[in-house]
This record gives C-alpha cells, sequence and structure tokens, in this order.
C-alpha cells in the first residue's frame, strides 16, 4: 500500500519513531539495503533547493532508483498546465513516486486523486516533514529521548515550514518547543522570548534562515544589525549550556542569523543534520512502498 508521507502530524508516534528507526539502521546494519525492484522516481522541485533535492537524490540512487529531475522551466507548466496536471501526467507515464517541494502551502491538497506516493520536499512556509525527521535524528543521535528535551527555535518563525515541522513533532513526542526573534515574525508574538534566555534554556538551539524570498519589503535592519539583536553571536554562544548542541536548516546566511564562525563549531550539529538527510530519505522511501528490511537486498 502507498504512503504519503504530506505532514508530521498524519503520523502517529509510533511511525515517526519508526521512521527514525529505519534511518538509524541505514546508517549501520542496513546501509546496503534495496528495494528488490528498481522504482522510476520524479523530484519535482518548483521551488530552489540544494540539500532537499540531492539528498533525495542519493536516497534514491542508494535505493537502486531511477531518478528524473524535473524543473518546471522547459516544461508544459511554462504553457499554463497545473500541478495537478502534471503530477497526474507523471503518474501516467510509469512513474511509481514523486518527491515535490512547491511554494504554495499545502499544495498536496490538489493532488487528493493521485495513486502513486507523494512524498513533501517542502510546502510554502507550511510543511518541510523530510528536515524534521533529520532534525529528530539529529537530536535523538545527540540526547537519546525527546521526553523533556528543550528546542529553542530562533528567527523568521512566521515563514518557517521548518519551526512548524519541528513544533508539531515535539508536541507528539513529549519535547518542549518556545520560540525567539523578531516580533513580527512570530505565529504568536504573545509567546516570544528573548534571544538571550532562550540560549541558555535549550538543549537545542535552532537557529532559522531569514527567509528573504517570502517577505512583503525589504528587512528593516542590517545584517550586521540583525546579528547582534537576534542571531547566534559568539557571546550568546558562550551562554549555552555545556551539552547543548547548534541546530539550523541551512542554507545559511552566514554572519546574520549565525556568526560565520560558529557553522562549524564544536557544538554545532549543522552538517551533521545534512549527512542525516540521506538516511531519512531512505527511510521515506522504503516506507512509501511498505517495504520490510527483510523483502529488500543488495543488487547483484
Ligand atoms: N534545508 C533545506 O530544505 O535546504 P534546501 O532548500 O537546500 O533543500
Amino acid at each position: 500500500m502507498k504512503k504519503d508521507l504530506l505532514r508530521i502530524q498524519d503520523l502517529t508516534k509510533t511511525e515517526l519513531l519508526g521512521i527514525l528507526d529505519d534511518a538509524q539502521a541505514f546508517a549501520s546494519d542496513y546501509q546496503d539495503w534495496q528495494f528488490p525492484e528498481r522504482k522510476l522516481i520524479a523530484n519535482l522541485f518548483f521551488e530552489p533547493s540544494t540539500r532537499t533535492h540531492y539528498s533525495f537524490a542519493s536516497a534514491e540512487h542508494q535505493l537502486n532508483c531511477r531518478v528524473e529531475n524535473f524543473t518546471a522551466a522547459g516544461s508544459s507548466v511554462e504553457k499554463g498546465e497545473s500541478l495537478y496536471d502534471t503530477v497526474k501526467t507523471f503518474e501516467s507515464i510509469g512513474f511509481d513516486a514523486v518527491v515535490i517541494r512547491h511554494k504554495q502551502d499545502e499544495y498536496f491538497k490538489e493532488l487528493k486523486n493521485i495513486k502513486i506516493p507523494i512524498l513533501n520536499a517542502g510546502d510554502g512556509k507550511g510543511n518541510h516533514p523530510t528536515q524534521c525527521l533529520l532534525d529528530l535524528l539529529t537530536i535523538r543521535q545527540e540526547f537519546g529521548r525527546f521526553e523533556g528535551i528543550k528546542l529553542a527555535v530562533i528567527g523568521d518563525v512566521l515563514h518557517s515550514r521548518v519551526a512548524h515541522s519541528i513544533k508539531e513533532a515535539m508536541l507528539i513526542l513529549g519535547g518542549e518547543t518556545r520560540f525567539g526573534g523578531p516580533l513580527e515574525w512570530m505565529d504568536d508574538p504573545s509567546q516570544c522570548a528573548s534571544v538571550d534566555e532562550l540560549v541558555s534554556w535549550g538543549d537545542v538551539v535552532m537557529m532559522l534562515r531569514v527567509q528573504h524570498e517570502r517577505h512583503g519589503e525589504k528587512m528593516k535592519m542590517s545584517e550586521a544589525e540583525y546579528l547582534e539583536a537576534y542571531g547566534l553571536t559568539k557571546k550568546r554562544c558562550a551562554m549555552m549550556k555545556p551539552h547543548a548542541i547548534i541546530m539550523h536548516p541551512a542554507p545559511v546566511n552566514r554572519g546574520v542569523e549565525i556568526d560565520s564562525d560558529l557553522v562549524e563549531c564544536e557544538k554545532s550539529r549543522i552538517f551533521k543534520q545534512m549527512e542525516n538527510g540521506v538516511l531519512v530519505r531512505k527511510a521515506v522511501l522504503k516506507r512509501a512502498f511498505g517495504y520490510s528490511f527483510h523483502e529488500g537486498g543488495k543488487a547483484s
């Protein structure tokens, strides 16, 4: 049976933990596991991406898939074809699954009649479930649990599908999430904490990218002013708990939401998150087609 992955809140706690278990297994005992039958996957990216697009592609290649990378430019989208008709076309011409990133929030509501699995690679400011899963895997590798973990999410929360998905996940898994940043970029300004307070409170300090592309107008303060007011400076990093880690979904605006020297510091897990991205994408692809590890094997 096909399994879409559209929003974190569509998953049970058991399903969430099961995907993380599979992702971790791909790092050890099942690193050579592949689909017994080759799958044909289309990566449909209507918005720019490096990490999500190419870690899906890496995961697909590792799992014995053929991969087609679709871009709207040069396709019939330029003649006005709708998202639904584009995806229905990929289904009709023999693709086994589609990975979609699109600027429209919850674009997948238009795709109810699609019979092949849909893996959401990010919808507008709504959801980013595979980013969330790689964030969760990184947290679990560090702390071994979610219950009682304090997650500080700082920055452009309002426009962040990453923030919205991790908030849902921590609700399911028993962690505590608090938010900080400019008041005008909060979902709920009444719940906005000071950045200084959050960096010393969190076990995980997750900095968010300033998402200029979703803003109606140019940011009023300079990049240096933003770093000083809301970013992770070296001074704030020194206020973090000894065991606390830094995360960021990337791409990073170095020197804006985080001091450039901190991106690869000892506390940073930013590149570890990217490594984990391939593992969770292998796990959600395996789940999409309902395979267990006992059904696959290395292709000869
Ligand atoms: N974190 C993330 O989604 O990065 P990309 O936009 O490069 O895919």
